[in-house]
This record gives C-alpha cells, sequence and structure tokens, in this order.
C-alpha cells in the first residue's frame, strides 16, 4: 500500500480509537469521499458499508448539506450558547420537537453521543432530586448495552461485552439487567422492579437494536413492555436513539414502531448527515417542569463549549431538509429487502450463526472470527469498507446507496466470508 508522505510523519504522533497501537494494522489513508465511495492515497476507491459509524445517512459531500455549511460559515461559524443564541440552533430544537411528536420538546445540545447520554442520565437523576426524592441514584440498562465510552456511559453499557470491563470496580453501579424479550425474562424484571424499583431514576435502552454491543435486535413488544414497567414503577424511560435515530430502522425514529413514546430520547449520529459532531437530548415536558422553578438550584448545571455550534446546527438542519425532500424512508426500506435476499447466501456458511436485518441494518453473526483484521483486510482487497467486531460482520450503508453499490458491497461480503472460515 502507498503510503502518502503526511502519514508517514503524522502517523508517530496519532493515538487511534479501540487500538493496540503496537500491532494494529495501520488505518487506511482516505483522500476523498463521495456519495458511498471512500478514495484511498493509492487511487483505489471503496464502497462504504459502515457510512462512517452510521453517521453518513445522505452518502458524503450532498451538496445541500455542504452549501448550507459554507454560507453558515461566512455568517458565524460559532457563538457560545450561554447568554446567546442564534437561529440554526433554535430552528433546528423546533423541528426536531416537531419531528418527535407530541411532549418530546425540549431540546438540550451536545456535541457527542456520550455526551447526550450523560446528559439524559443527569436530567433523570435531577428530574428527583428536585422534586425531593433522593434515593433515586441507579438506573436499569441492559446486557448488550452501549451507550458510550465517558465514565458515565461506561457504566450503563453491558459490564462483559460493552468493551469497558477492565474498569469494573471503578464504575458507579447500576441495574444491567436481560431485556424482557421472554415472558421468563419479563417475569424476572417484574420481580427486580417490585424490590429495587424505588431506587431507581430511569430506565436506559437502545430501541429495537442493540449496536455496538453486537447488533442485537429486539421486537418492538419489548419497547411496550418497558413503557408499561416505567409507568407503573413511576421511573423515566430513555431512549438512545444515537445508532436507530433518523430512518436507519426503517422509521425515522425506532421508538415509532413500539408505538409508545419515551420521557427522554439521544440523538446523534446522523444528525448532521455525518458531516459534524452534534448530539441533542430532547425531554418530555414531564422532565422539563420538573426544573422549571423559582429555585436557582434546580437549574440543569451543564452546558458544553460548543454546545449548539452553528455550523454544526446548519448541517443538521440541511439533513432534516433532505429527509423532508428525498425519499430516504422508502430507500431504508428497499436496502432492507435488498439486504435481506444479498445476505441470505451466508445462512448457508457452517461458520455463520445468524443472519438478520432490520431496516437497512445487515448483520452476519458467526460463531468466531479469529483474525479480525484479516478479514477487514480481504474485505478491503475485495473493494469494500467494512468493520467486523466482536463474532459480526454487519453492513449499514448510506440510505442513498445506489442498487449497483449495494449488490457489490453484499457480493463480496458472501464471497469472503464463503472462501473461508475467519
Ligand atoms: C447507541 C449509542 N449510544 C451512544 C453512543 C456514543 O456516541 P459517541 O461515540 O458519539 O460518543 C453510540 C456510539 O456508537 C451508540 O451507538
Amino acid at each position: 500500500m502507498h503510503t502518502p508522505d503526511w502519514m508517514a510523519r503524522g502517523q508517530p504522533h496519532i493515538w487511534l480509537p479501540y487500538a493496540q497501537m503496537k500491532t494494529a494494522t495501520p488505518p487506511l489513508p482516505v483522500v476523498r469521499s463521495h456519495g458511498s465511495r471512500l478514495e484511498l492515497a493509492d487511487g483505489r476507491s471503496l464502497i462504504d458499508g459502515v457510512a462512517s459509524w452510521w453517521t453518513a445517512c445522505h452518502g458524503y459531500n450532498h451538496p445541500h448539506i455542504a452549501q448550507a455549511v459554507r454560507a453558515q460559515l461566512d455568517a458565524m461559524p460559532h457563538v457560545m450558547f450561554g447568554g446567546l443564541t442564534h437561529e440554526p440552533a433554535l430552528n433546528l430544537a423546533r423541528r426536531l420537537a416537531g419531528m418527535l411528536g407530541p411532549g418530546l420538546d425540549r431540546v438540550f445540545y451536545t456535541d457527542s453521543g456520550s455526551v447526550a447520554v450523560e446528559v439524559a442520565m443527569k436530567m433523570a437523576l435531577q428530574f428527583w432530586l428536585n422534586q425531593g426524592e433522593r434515593g433515586r441514584s441507579r438506573f436499569l440498562a441492559f446486557r448488550g448495552g452501549y451507550h458510550g465510552d465517558t465514565f458515565g456511559t461506561m457504566a450503563v453499557c453491558d459490564p462483559d461485552e460493552g468493551m469497558h470491563s477492565l474498569y469494573r470496580g471503578m464504575l458507579a453501579e447500576h441495574d444491567i439487567v436481560d431485556l424482557p424479550r421472554t415472558e421468563g425474562e419479563l417475569a424476572a424484571l417484574e420481580a427486580h422492579l417490585e424490590i429495587h424499583g424505588a431506587r431507581l431514576a430511569g430506565i436506559l435502552v437502545e430501541p429495537l437494536v442493540q449496536g455496538a454491543g453486537g447488533m442485537l435486535l429486539h421486537d418492538p413488544e419489548v419497547l411496550r413492555r418497558l413503557r408499561r414497567l416505567a409507568d407503573r414503577h413511576g421511573l423515566l424511560l430513555i431512549f438512545d436513539e444515537i445508532f436507530t435515530g433518523f430512518g436507519r430502522t426503517g422509521t425515522l425514529f425506532a421508538f415509532e414502531q413500539a408505538g409508545i413514546r419515551p420521557d427522554i430520547v439521544t440523538l446523534s449520529k446522523a444528525l448532521t448527515g455525518g458531516t459534524l459532531p452534534l448530539a441533542a437530548t430532547v425531554a418530555s415536558s414531564r422532565v422539563f417542569e420538573a426544573f422549571w422553578s423559582d429555585d436557582p438550584s434546580h437549574a440543569l448545571m451543564h452546558g458544553p463549549t460548543f454546545m449548539g455550534n452553528a455550523l454544526a446546527c446548519a448541517a443538521a438542519n440541511a439533513s432534516l431538509d433532505l429527509f423532508e425532500s428525498e425519499p430516504r424512508l422508502a430507500q431504508a426500506q428497499a436496502i432492507s429487502t435488498a439486504l435481506a435476499a444479498g445476505l441470505e447466501p451466508c445462512r448457508e456458511l457452517p461458520w455463520v450463526r445468524d443472519v438478520r436485518v432490520l431496516g437497512a441494518i445487515g448483520v452476519v453473526e458467526l460463531d468466531g472470527i479469529t483474525d479480525r483484521e484479516a478479514l477487514k483486510r480481504r474485505l478491503v482487497d475485495a473493494g469494500v469498507w467494512v468493520r467486523p467486531f466482536g463474532n459480526v460482520v454487519y453492513l449499514t450503508p448510506a440510505l442513498t446507496i445506489a442498487e449497483d453499490e449495494l449488490a457489490s458491497l453484499m457480493r463480496a461480503v458472501v464471497d469472503v466470508l464463503r472462501q473461508r472460515r475467519p
């Protein structure tokens, strides 16, 4: 592989994510992106099956977003959000409230998914404190879950699969239990809540698919059960839609498929169409009202420096324009149908445990991956960018991916997996 000069000189100074720096394969130098394509420094072009960690829902370099960001850059890239405000942030808040529907109508901006979840947790804890209840300091979260890498969020990830088991004993303690998929698991959860419900502030879950914890799907009925249990015990229900939000599961938000509403929802990833970092924690009026007071100590004490960044809000507004003007949900449905058919041949391979599809998410679960780096290399050699983790190879392409590109992407995955046990 050709290594450009800037990489040879910069690489000794960079610390990469989720990587043993001594042994990790060097990252691929990307010089340009467009549509569903990544162009490498050596001239190769890869079809992107990941959409940059599920962010680039409109594909790369959509001209409408580019134009909106350029115009905002000329007018005002950023001003502090403490004591100042601006049109892109308030327009975006109003539009998000409109899209999320009645009740979910107070938007708090941050700049990453993890921090959006931290803010949701702070909101839930203080919701109770502001009402004089001091004993509700824990959350109910689920095995298989992933909510981020910060200290607050590590504590609500799956304690074994969530990449953070090293920190055991150093994190806040929460109740991490099985999702109530079966009647037995539901009964166990009901019993747990009868005993421990009064010490909980809320229930935190990724609706319909637990992403980074293993691409594990669950039925909308699970979410209805959680809503009923939250109501019975007076708990706040928090949906982390950082992965699922903006069409990924086939509806704009995953919770729509369950016909119920959370009390708080977190959004990021596809919010700006994958262009700029931005996240939002959106609270219901019930949550917000617990902070509405003459007592200054009842205020939410949080305020990231780049909160409500005007460039990011302009990008997000442009991204929402595209959800209104282009058929993203129909595209997600078409991708879903194609993934189900295109990945089906993997099911016959003796080392494949499961093939599952939800919206524009296609997952091949293997019984193990011995050499993940080698598998990734073989996929790159086949012309696609796919990043296997744990035991899964998954596809979450841009919702705008062309039919022939999606077909090539799936063919590459099937061929590479078929060659030999990975
Ligand atoms: C469901 C969910 N929550 C939270 C996060 C954390 O977001 P970030 O990486 O932007 O901090 C992620 C990231 O993958 C996620 O999938």
